[in-house]
């Protein structure tokens, strides 16, 4: 047995191949060494010298090249077809899309520019796993404004301002899979429901409902929210209930000019124009100037029950506000709801919350309060390869009324504040954490980072090591004693993107990127049950200068101990892949195209590119990726 790992010495570096699962502990793993400027900070971590040395058992399909094709590439052997687009009808006597479409008529659609979304099964008649029904929960992030009016998105009328909030927030509905191993919409099924950007069915709850930070003229109890906007990447709960992130909130909102802006509505880019929607002219809740609280009620996780149409979706505020991109749950040993979650913005933050309460197998009921209540903290990469938690509680850490932070509920509705100010490590961008199924690893993409070294407040550190980060990385992490409670980890860097056709030295990328499988700006990141790791792009897809070679955006899978990596994927034009979600049998895996930019799947028939989700599957009905 090696030496114990994350011994009680703050400064001793950890020893990262011994903390993986025993099987794959005397595995070699990947080298990040050339590019990692800050030679020697995985000095303890002599394993992660060797280079990719050994083949993967976890994948056979054969990688696909790049392609700029207006398509879907897959490997040989494997197929797709599209499950639902923007605009599909989903509830009852919805309209069928047509880009002329009202606000009325999105209500009782898919929303636009599909993302994060999770699968839940039905159970059958003996109250097993229904292998062949499921609920499907998917984000709408943001819309395309030039293909939702006929207009082109100028001069909008309230209509297409309700159009545009409508097309926003969380689709549920069924999904029901034939005997030629193909899903459709069920689109008449009492469980499909749309949390839309105007819907009535959001409650704030933990420490911060009820606050004066979150009470509003039109809502006084600080309680009782209008909609869901900006719903990025997803997280599903080991009972059953699904998590919708909201990230860039800020666009939504405006004000007049002139209008004053906070220290702390600047720390989350509020501003007079925001992202240019033009909603608070004709919408006034999204008028700073008038309800500065508003933003503050956006921001959070949001878990929904896709199993009960008629219940409250709620705004878990213990889980803390930013730009959240996803959440990935697990538990720790003693049981108790971890969530690891990134906020996407160059020089923020990789979060965690531990739950107050554990976990009950069987007692749905007392599960679904565990993200109510606990401890968020944030990560600091120290240069040796370790790495804490620090607890953003008020009164630890310095978050005292001295240092202006005043309650716990003001470090929650800041925590990006409180974040920064107990030093945690300014990260490249997290998007989004996988947890793996069976072991304590996690994994984070970091997708770029444009100011990396130009502006003060995006130091180079260890984690983030290249001055320059137009390609993006991939972080992981193990926690000390293999329990997801602890305040300690060691981590290491599983791939620095790169392009090795037309760049040398650290921008060609780590040992396990090669011109057969590079990519940028890692984004969408999922284990699959047997561990291997889904990997999707939302990057440059130029095809030239520093990305020649790469092509459209993609998905790949990665053997996370060996460091193989290996190109799944491609999309067509214009799009980013994200979203991402298996059949409980493995033998389909959804994923999301979202914003094609040209003529699929169909602008012919449609009249515009229509984001969608695909259901891929083998031809031979096996697990796909294997
Ligand atoms: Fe919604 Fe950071 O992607
Ligand atoms: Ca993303
Ligand atoms: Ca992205």
């Amino acid at each position: 047995m090696e030496r114990a790992l994350m011994e009680n010495d703050q400064h001793k570096p950890v020893e990262f191949h011994n903390l993986l699962n025993p099987a794959m502990s005397r595995r070699q793993i990947i080298k990040t060494g050339g590019t990692v400027s800050a030679a020697g900070f995985l000095a303890g971590t002599s394993a992660l010298s060797q280079a990719v040395s050994q083949a993967t058992t976890l994948m056979s399909f054969p990688a696909v090249p790049t392609s700029t094709a207006d398509t879907v590439v897959l490997p040989e052997g494997y197929e797709y077809d599209v499950l639902v687009s923007w605009g599909d009808p989903i509830l009852k006597g919805a309209s069928k899309f047509d880009v002329e479409n009202s606000a009325e008529d999105q209500l009782g659609q898919y929303g636009d520019n599909t993302d994060g979304m999770s699968l839940f099964h039905l159970t059958d008649k003996d109250g097993g796993v229904d292998e062949d029904r499921a609920i499907l929960a998917a984000n709408s992030e943001y819309i395309n404004k030039k293909f939702m009016h006929t207009h082109g998105g100028e001069n909008l009328t309230a209509d297409d301002v309700r159009k545009e909030i409508a097309a926003h927030g969380v689709n549920v509905f069924e999904v029901k899979r034939n005997w030629f191993n193909k899903w459709k919409v069920v689109k008449n099924s009492d469980l499909n429901r749309r949390l839309h950007g105007n819907a009535d069915e959001f409650v704030l709850t933990g420490p911060v409902a009820g606050h004066p930070l979150v009470q509003t003229d039109m809502d006084r109890t600080g309680t009782k929210v209008i909609g869901t906007l900006n719903n990025c990447g997803n997280g599903q709960t080991p009972w059953g209930t699904y998590l919708t992130c909201e990230e860039n909130f800020n666009g939504y909102f405006g004000a007049p000019a002139g209008t004053a802006f906070s220290d702390e509505q600047k720390a989350y880019g509020l501003s007079e124009t925001g992202f240019d929607y033009n909603w608070w002219p004709t919408e006034e809740r999204f008028n700073l100037a008038k309800h500065p609280n508003e933003a503050n009620r956006f921001g959070w996780i949001v878990e929904i029950d896709p199993y009960n149409p008629s219940s409250k979706a709620m705004k878990r505020t213990a889980m803390g506000r930013f730009k959240h991109e996803n959440a990935a749950l697990t538990l720790s040993k003693d049981g108790h709801a971890v969530a690891y979650m990134g906020d996407d913005e160059r020089g923020e933050f990789i979060y965690k919350f531990i739950s107050r309460d554990t976990y009950r197998e069987g007692d749905r009921a007392h599960n679904m309060t565990l993200l109510e209540n606990g401890t968020l903290y944030a990560a600091k990469f120290n240069d040796n390869g370790s790495g804490e938690w620090v607890e953003l509680t008020y009164g630890k850490n310095g978050l005292t009324q001295a240092n202006g932070f005043d309650s716990q509920e003001y470090i929650l509705v800041y925590a990006r504040l409180a974040a920064r100010f107990v030093g945690a490590t300014t990260m490249d961008r997290p998007e989004w954490v996988a947890c793996h199924p069976s072991s304590p690893m996690v994994f984070c993409t970091l997708t770029n980072n444009k100011y990396r070294g130009v502006r003060d407040n995006q130091p180079l550190n260890a984690a983030n090591p290249r001055e320059e980060n137009p390609f993006g990385h991939i972080i992981r992490w193990v926690p000390e004693n293999r329990d997801h409670k602890a305040s300690r980890f060691g981590w290491d860097l599983f791939a620095m993107a790169g392009n090795p056709e037309t760049q040398s030295g650290a921008m060609a990328g780590s040992d396990n990127v090669s011109a057969d499988n590079m990519f940028n700006s890692p984004d969408g990141l999922m284990f699959d049950n047997d561990g291997r790791l889904w990997i999707q792009t939302d990057g440059n897809y130029s095809n030239e200068g520093i990305f020649a070679g790469q092509g459209n955006n993609q998905m790949l899978v990665a053997d996370p101990v060996s460091g193989h990596i290996r190109r799944f994927m491609v999309g067509p034009n214009g799009c980013e892949i994200t979203g991402i979600t298996f059949s409980n049998d493995q033998r389909t895996v959804f994923v999301g195209i979202q914003h094609p930019s040209n003529a699929w799947p169909n602008a012919e028939k449609d009249g515009v590119p229509r984001s969608s989700v695909i259901a891929i599957r083998r031809e031979d009905g096996g697990i796909v990726g294997a």
